[in-house]
């Protein structure tokens, strides 16, 4: 009686260690999830440099993926960090609205803010193509009369401190293959825009907001693109601590090989943005969002 009492003591001092080291676990990975999440709820900058054909420097700040969030009231923690950047030109690059809300006045009044710190240049993005669809109506007109310089399947040429640059947007199904579409004609008209863009001795800059062509099949090595901006992939969403590794990009799944930085081939450099918020059902977690800052510079004597 006496040993079974005190094997059975035994037993529960065993479990009370288990279930101490249990909680103990639990509680350090929650705190460690929480600090990654609420991590990714402020502001960051990314800054880097590129060498390109520029014959003095052109600084740009690249914004993607807004998702209709705001960095303080009217988004004026976001304003002022990009006007600190002290920009030639801003670059938006695609949903920065969301596609099932109405709300359009979140980027509008943005555009409107930034547009007397630089030139704010605009390429759609998925959703912005799906608000227009489903809303009957064009965003161009909102975003011209709030500042913007609408490059949709279009592209301006400009001369900025001496360089010859080229500003194009493109959101279409070329160089997309997977994306086919039965209209042929505008498969036709988004070949015949390319084909244009490419045709210049000008620097090209082209914010193309699905990187998957650029980043995951190789067109680094094959368009003669100079710079392409991008964004879609958020980062990756969440973000694995240690290895940098993103957790999901749309049309690669699981695991990207690339969701976020600089990616460079022969022909052309991807800066892809992780972003400045999200449309996923997962929070961003060790991802914070950022806005990017790009010196085009000239290139080093050899
Ligand atoms: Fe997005």
């Amino acid at each position: 009686m006496a040993q079974e009492k005190r094997e059975s003591r035994k037993g529960r001092a065993a479990w009370r260690v288990f279930w101490r080291v249990f909680f103990s676990i639990l509680a350090l990975l929650t705190a460690i999830f929480l600090y990654y999440l609420l991590s990714s709820l402020s502001l960051s900058v990314e800054t880097l440099s590129l060498e390109t054909k520029a014959v003095s420097p052109v600084r740009i700040v690249q914004l993607t993926d807004l998702h209709n969030t705001q960095y303080g009231e009217r988004n004026e923690k976001l304003i002022a960090l990009v006007a600190a950047q002290e920009p030639d030109l801003i670059f938006m690059c695609g949903d920065m609205l969301n596609r099932d809300e109405e709300n359009t006045e979140i980027v509008t009044s943005l555009i409107s803010a930034l547009s007397s710190t630089a030139p704010v240049y605009y390429g759609y993005g998925n959703h912005e193509k799906t608000w227009e669809k489903r809303c009957g109506r064009s965003l161009k007109p909102l975003l011209e009369a709030a500042g913007a310089i609408v490059v949709d399947n279009d592209y301006v040429d400009l001369d900025l401190n001496g360089n010859p640059l080229r500003i194009g947007g493109y959101m279409g199904y070329y160089p997309l293959p997977h994306m086919t579409t039965a209209d042929k004609s505008q498969q036709e008209r988004e070949q015949a825009f390319f084909r244009d863009f490419e045709d210049t001795e000008r620097i090209k800059l082209l914010i193309d907001h699905i990187p998957t062509g650029w980043v995951d099949w190789d067109y680094v090595n094959n368009y003669p693109v100079d710079v392409v901006f991008s964004g879609h992939y958020h980062g990756g969403v969440m973000r694995i601590p240690i290895i940098d590794q993103g957790l999901y990009a749309p049309y690669v799944g699981w695991f990207p090989p690339f969701s976020k930085g600089v990616y460079s081939g022969t022909q052309a450099v991807c800066v892809l943005s992780a972003g400045l918020g999200n449309d996923s059902r997962f929070p961003r977690v060790n991802n914070p969002p950022e806005i990017v800052v790009i010196d085009l510079i000239p290139k080093t004597e050899e």
